[in-house]
């Protein structure tokens, strides 16, 4: 039996989400097509539009769809840049956290590399968390075109403070965006509360398809198109509308915000009773960032994220794999060569230290059993790992 805990890469899709996706998919109609089956899809997209700004706290015409988080974020930021640029070209500065996704970090990096932009990156504390401060002094000597900082991480699951750093953007009059990604599942996520001018989702996260998002975006903020065409989405995003996608986020968003708190709670439960038993296992591990039992403020309910000292976190994800345990290491590969992570670096902690990284991501599918049967598997992987050296 598989014991799947990676949600935080992609959580299994709603039964609802995958009949209403099959159900639209049944369908044709370009949803900018006049005749009778496009005007049926372009109904079928603007109710998704009314439901899925509903269940996120924003107007209809403020969800801009796209193909996921990774399109959103690039959007977000090399759109803001651009139109902010082009009203002013003083603004050459982009502020984000040394601790984004890459799909926020590659495109400032882009910025920087091939635009000369003045990239700022926000370092964290310990724990993981950007202090509020650190964007008022980046923002204070001016010419930022745009700041963007993550909702909730997505390796040690950080929740940072959006509507206090979303108010200090505004007071410098700086367009705010944040990735929610992976905040939307497990928190309390409202688009209109945040303060943000900019703000990504993504459906393959919270129990709908993988391939389509959105961003949300003020009718106010700047913000020009980075690919060209058709001009659909308020001519910011062109291509045509995947409507069966769109309707199938729009069911699984409603059904995760319906269930959230309580899901929350049980997943939280989850996570804590492998915390406290990953410690107990007395294999020397850690767990890596601020975790308080029972807390929802500062950490992602369902992240739990630890460090195996003299272990590579490659060699024990094949080993969990090869017991049944599907988890991640948190990080991406290059070229194949595990890389340490960029956020445990800016945390502080050494390239050593960050090898042994291992990140389990409970969801709706999530059980006791699953955190029990990690947890039983854990002593005889971890001794294997630390024999292979590395080689396995
Ligand atoms: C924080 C964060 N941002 C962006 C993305 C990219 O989203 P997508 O897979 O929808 O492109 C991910 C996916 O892992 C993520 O965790």
């Amino acid at each position: 039996m598989t014991h799947y805990l990676d949600h935080a890469a992609t959580t299994p899709m709603l039964p609802a989400a995958v009949e209403a996706l099959t159900e639209q998919s049944r369908r044709v109609g370009n949803p900018s097509s006049l005749h009778t089956s496009g005007r049926a899809a372009r109904a079928v997209v603007e109710e998704s539009r009314e439901r899925i700004g509903a269940a996120l706290g924003a107007r209809p015409s403020e969800v801009v769809f796209t193909s996921g988080g990774t399109e959103s974020d690039n959007l977000a930021v090399k759109g803001a840049w651009l139109a902010r640029r082009a009203t002013d070209p003083a603004l050459d500065g982009v502020v984000t956290s040394a601790i984004e996704h890459h799909a926020v970090l590659d495109p400032v990096d882009y910025l920087g590399d091939a635009r000369g932009v003045r990239v700022t990156r926000l370092e964290p504390d310990r724990c993981g968390h950007i202090c509020v401060d650190t964007l008022r002094e980046a923002l204070a000597a001016g010419g930022v075109a745009v700041a963007s900082v993550m909702w909730a991480n997505n390796e040690v699951g950080t929740i940072q403070p959006v509507a206090e750093l979303a108010s200090v953007a505004r007071e410098h009059g700086v367009p705010f965006h944040t990735d929610a990604v992976q905040a939307v599942a497990h928190l309390p996520v409202r688009f209109d509360d945040s303060g943000a001018d900019l703000m990504t989702v993504s459906a393959h996260k919270i129990g709908g398809p993988v391939g389509v998002g959105a961003l949300l975006a003020r009718r106010d903020a700047p913000l020009v198109p980075i690919a060209h065409g058709g001009g659909q989405e308020r001519q910011v995003r062109s291509g045509t509308l995947d409507a069966a996608g769109i309707h199938a986020f729009a069911v699984a968003l409603e059904e995760t915000v319906a269930s959230r708190d309580v899901e929350a709670k049980r997943v939280l439960g989850l996570r804590d009773r492998l915390l406290e038993g990953a410690l107990a296992l007395r294999l020397g591990i850690t767990v890596t960032g601020c975790w308080t039992a029972g807390d929802t403020t500062r950490r992602l309910p369902g992240n739990a994220h630890l460090l195996v000292p003299g272990c590579e976190g490659d060699s024990l994800l094949y080993l969990l794999d090869a017991a049944g345990i599907e988890c991640s290491t948190g990080s991406a590969c290059q070229a194949g060569v595990p890389q340490p992570s960029h956020v445990l670096l800016a945390m502080g902690h050494s390239e050593a230290e960050s090898r042994g990284a291992l990140r389990l991501s409970l969801g709706h599918t999530s059980t006791e059993a699953y955190v029990d049967a990690f947890l039983a598997a854990m002593p005889a992987v971890v001794d294997r790992a630390r024999r292979s050296g590395g080689l396995l």
